[in-house]
């Protein structure tokens, strides 16, 4: 029944993706969906595809997205716009820190914080904040996008906390490896070359996985809050321990890598 109570939609990162995924589930789902990202032709080939209407924008532009929502009654925010960069702390520049804060956490905080009162009010509302398995556990990915995802954990814990009392709704989903082209951005290689490196010969999740995993959690009874969805490739396992032992300036590992 919960969609049947909901009519606006604004999913980020909508240009591809997840994000695309999700915004045309929601269309389907019979919302209003606002789509937004920098990507304004790609937006046009959704806005084609399934109606919703585009909103190129960059998502760290406050100004912007607070105009944006000042007419715009939102019932279903899904913050999905993400970034991710190649690498560690060790050969990461200024802008690597700054783009995924900024990304991942920074706009998905004033994005909730500008939705939030308007669903509070009126009593309904949902936020789906799309994480990673990054959020949960180390595995040596970009210190900064662990750390923005696990930030946005905590977020989603927090807002159920200042949602209490309304039928506010909130659900985290937090993926392992999902077959987008997120891999040809992080390391700005071209996508065939990402598929062969990062997905061809493996059972990868798609995106319409992810698009189910929302769509439960929205379409749940009204009284039930999925707070949580771990969607990984059932071949991917996080985990095992490793210990180093030196030999001189030699680093021997040793344990599950
Ligand atoms: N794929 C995976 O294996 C995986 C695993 C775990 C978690 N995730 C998370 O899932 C989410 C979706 O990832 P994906 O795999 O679909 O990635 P993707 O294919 O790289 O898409 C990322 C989306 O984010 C948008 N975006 C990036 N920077 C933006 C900005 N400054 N302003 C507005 N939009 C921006 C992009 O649109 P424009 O470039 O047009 O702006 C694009 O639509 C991300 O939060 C990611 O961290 C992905």
């Amino acid at each position: 029944m919960a969609f049947a109570d909901y009519r606006n939609a604004l999913v980020t990162g909508a240009s591809g993706g997840m994000g695309r995924a999700i915004a045309e589930r929601l269309c389907a789902k019979g919302l209003t969906v606002h789509a937004l990202a920098r990507n304004a032709s790609k937006l046009a080939e959704l806005q084609a595809a399934c109606g919703a209407v585009p909103h190129a924008i960059d998502v760290t532009d406050t100004g912007a997205v607070t105009a944006l929502l000042a007419d715009l009654e939102i019932d279903v925010l899904v913050n999905n716009a993400g970034v991710s960069r190649p690498g560690s702390l060790l050969t990461s520049d200024a802008f690597d820190i700054d783009e995924q804060i900024d990304v991942n956490l920074r706009a998905a905080l004033h994005l909730s914080r500008l939705v939030l009162p308007g669903m509070m009010q009126r009593d309904r509302g949902h936020i789906v904040n799309i994480t990673s398995m990054a959020g949960h556990y180390e595995f040596g990915g970009h210190i900064a996008y662990h750390a923005t995802k696990a930030a946005m954990h905590t977020v989603s814990r927090q807002l159920r906390v200042d949602a209490f009392g309304r039928r506010v709704r909130v659900t985290e989903i937090s993926p392992g490896r999902v077959e987008t082209d997120i891999f040809a951005h992080v390391e700005k290689i071209d996508p065939a070359e990402a598929k062969r490196k990062y997905f061809d010969g493996f059972e990868m999740p798609q995106t319409s996985d992810i698009a189910d995993a929302v769509e439960y959690a929205i379409g749940a009874p009204q009284y039930v809050n999925i707070g949580l969805i771990e969607l990984l490739p059932t071949l991917q396992v996080p985990g095992g321990l490793r210990t180093a032992k030196r030999v001189g300036d030699d680093v021997i590992l040793t344990g599950n890598k």
